[in-house]
């Protein structure tokens, strides 16, 4: 077998020609384009995972950590708006490797689209879990910690110094069922939803920036970067490395805007305000929440649940408290909602490459939504974040969507070589200089990320490329030239 044979191009007038048979209407202008972003942004990185990185990485210099983060995504999201508005069809970076390096890596980065979709899910559900049991603490209802737990994850230590260990996080577990099953229903969520949750969560977040920070003690940023422990990432300059790579999941949904890019009024324009727009409001608030976050509550206590909560309680504001969990939880909803509905949505569209059965294509007659998929990947997104530390999970999340995000700035650079003639409604700016920096920073940030999730990611790909070289490779629609899988309907227009 010659490596050429998996190198096998979808060409890409197939690809616009798919999604010109879904023509949306260009309504959305660069505000919208920025609500949607930060719809999808906003979520357990900034409510869960910075309170973690703080208080086992990178301590109060957790505020320069999401600055090298936001550079990172700036780069890569000026990468991903060109392939978007280039190539607008659902499946996102899997579909753009389709049309770039060949089937093989497009099969590899769907594979890796899971860790980032299924994976994400998964974390902030448990997010969502360290937030309600702390919100229904408040009511008077008291989940027993070692039920809202991973296990192996230390639940709770009780007044005596015994340690209490998790069992299984139930919380996280059930509200993956709930939204599974709306969605298997057919509710999505509308740009109505969309917009008032946007609204509630930046309301939350920017009443914690303001009334918090009359609460700050300057003297708990110092030292912002504290002495490393001697062990890379443990503090000190590689500690805010790794907080980097940790709290990139913070970043992750920018992404999900450039697949708007086929319905802006003025894709040249409004894509870039609306990925940069986003991106820049969201670094600026994440890095005003940290300041405040480690600012009212010493960076060794952080490593909580429920950390924003926390320093609300420290303040003494319990009223405040109850409705930043209130905000967080709503928040962290919508972003599950939408993890679930992509992953879906990914299946969907390899499916109908042939690289994964058609059970994944197929689309429930009466709700037209592809109902079966969206159960397994509940089932499986349940059973792991049950399961499954906040932090190993947040991990994996990073490396994968990195990962990913390298190959989405090496198909801008190639593709402007093979396809140069193609009109582009979006054009990146200097490239080749943009998108080797994303691939820099992207690898930069990667490598702040333990060996354990490089060996998870490793062992992960390699499962992928079992499942292709058994399954994938033998029913591919472009190698065997078959007619796609039919599914029995078509789904509801998007
Ligand atoms: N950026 C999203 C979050 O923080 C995934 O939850």
């Amino acid at each position: 077998m010659s490596i050429a044979e998996y190198m096998h191009r979808k060409p890409i007038a197939d690809i616009v020609g798919e999604a010109e048979q879904h023509v949306l209407a260009p309504t959305l202008g660069a505000l919208s384009i920025t609500s949607l972003g930060i719809g999808c942004i906003i979520g357990a990185g900034i409510f869960v995972l910075t309170g973690t990185a703080a208080a086992q990485y990178a301590g109060p210099g957790i505020m320069l950590s999401f600055v090298l983060g936001g550079i990172a995504c700036t780069f890569v999201g000026l990468c991903y708006a060109e392939l978007a508005a280039l190539l607008p069809v659902a499946g996102s970076t899997y579909t753009y490797t389709y049309a770039t390096l060949g089937e093989l890596v497009a099969w590899i980065i769907g594979w890796d689209l899971v860790l980032e979709y299924a994976m994400g899910a998964a974390t902030v559900s448990v997010g969502w879990s360290g937030y309600v049991v702390s919100l229904l603490a408040n009511f008077g209802m008291h989940i027993p910690p070692a039920y809202a737990a991973a296990p192996g994850t230390v639940a709770e230590t009780l007044a005596n110094g015994t340690i209490v260990h998790g069992i299984v996080n139930l919380p996280a577990a059930f509200i993956v069922a709930i939204l599974t099953y709306m969605l298997v229903m057919g509710t999505r969520e509308s740009a109505r939803v969309n917009n008032i949750m946007v609204a509630v969560k930046l309301a939350v977040v920017l009443a914690f920036i303001l009334v918090g920070s009359a609460y700050v003690v300057s003297a708990n940023w110092h030292p912002l970067v504290p002495a490393n422990t001697g062990e890379f990432g443990h503090f000190g300059w590689s500690g805010l490395l790794r907080g980097s790579a940790v709290v990139f999941f913070a970043f992750i949904g920018f992404d999900a805007v450039s697949t708007a890019a086929q319905e802006a009024r003025n894709p040249q324009r409004d894509m870039p305000i609306g990925i940069l727009g986003s991106l820049l409001i969201c670094t600026v608030l994440y890095i005003a929440v940290s300041a405040v976050l480690t600012g009212i509550v010493p960076y060794g206590q952080l490593n909580v649940a429920d950390p924003i909560a926390k320093a609300v309680d420290v303040i003494g504001l319990t009223w405040f408290s109850v409705l930043i969990k209130i905000g967080a939880l709503a928040g962290l909803t919508t972003v599950i909602l939408v993890l679930l509905y992509g992953q879906s949505r990914i299946f969907y569209t390899i499916a109908k490459d042939g690289l994964l059965p058609q059970v994944f294509s197929e689309v429930h007659p009466v709700r037209r939504t592809p109902w079966k998929s969206q159960m397994m990947i509940g089932t499986i997104v349940a059973i792991v974040a049950a399961l499954t530390p906040i932090g190993i999970l947040g991990e994996m999340v990073s490396i994968g969507t990195l990962f990913a995000f390298i190959l989405v700035c090496g198909a801008v650079i190639y593709l402007r070589r093979s396809d140069a003639s193609v009109a582009r409604p979006f054009r990146t700016p200097g490239v080749p200089v943009v998108p080797i920096l994303g691939i820099l920073f992207c690898l930069l940030l990667m490598a702040g990320l333990p060996i354990e999730t490089w060996m998870r990611l490793v062992v992960w790909l390699v499962i992928g490329l079992v499942v292709y070289f058994s399954y994938g490779r033998n029913h591919s629609v472009l190698r065997t030239g078959s007619a796609p899988p039919a599914p029995h309907q078509t789904m509801k227009a998007g």
